[in-house]
């Protein structure tokens, strides 16, 4: 994982008590950590942050695929469509749940893939964050880069994918509900929540 190499922030100690007692937290961790959830629950955001809390490499894998494919995540499904999506994804997902430890976001469907999910619980500790469906409507609905809200009513598609995805999130080794406030809340209940798992 070479993205985002590893820094000390200066609003480290913001997380949790202490930088000692993060990078005792970071020296219990011996595999990836793998953030699964909705789209628009703000996995990235907050695996940037989680990764410079404990000083450890950040990786999108959608933007992993991206780079790899040189498309984006919208021309990927535009020219190909979704199977050829969650192909590319699993082989990402592979890829990048067998190098180091590092954080990892992955896009909100990859859980539901057997093979990449089966790959995540045996090699990664997997986080669910969660948060209202207003929110992630409010976030998905800002920009149009998530092609499976194109055809029909967000909220109604978003409502149905969640549903539809629980009972895989489910599975995920720690849950964690956002209220959607400041990234920064999420991020320290998920350190908490970490070091209470670990
Ligand atoms: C998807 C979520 C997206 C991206 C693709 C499909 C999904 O990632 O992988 O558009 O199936 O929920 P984010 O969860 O990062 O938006």
């Amino acid at each position: 994982m070479t993205q985002n190499a590893p820094h000390h922030s200066t609003n480290r100690r913001d997380a949790i008590a202490s930088d000692a007692s993060l990078d005792a937290l970071a020296r219990r961790i011996t595999k990836p950590i793998v953030l699964v959830g909705m789209m628009g629950v703000g996995k990235s955001s907050i695996g940037k942050r989680i990764a410079s809390a404990l000083n450890l490499p950040f990786v999108d894998a959608d933007h992993a695929i991206e780079e790899a494919s040189q498309l984006s995540i919208p021309e990927i499904f535009e020219r190909f469509g979704e199977p050829y999506f969650r192909a590319g994804e699993r082989r990402v997902i592979d890829r990048l749940v067998n190098q180091n430890k590092g954080v990892i976001a992955i896009g909100g469907g990859a859980f539901n893939d057997e093979t990449s999910r089966a790959l995540i619980l045996e090699r990664a500790i997997s986080i669910w964050i969660d948060c209202p469906i207003e929110i992630l409507v409010e976030r998905t609905t800002k920009n149009n880069n998530r092609p499976l809200l194109k055809n029909g009513d967000p909220k109604a598609i978003l409502m149905r994918l969640s549903a539809e995805r629980a009972p895989y999130y489910q599975m995920a080794n720690i849950h964690i509900t956002s209220t959607g406030g400041p990234h920064e809340k999420t991020t320290n209940s998920v350190l908490k929540a970490l070091d209470k798992w670990l």
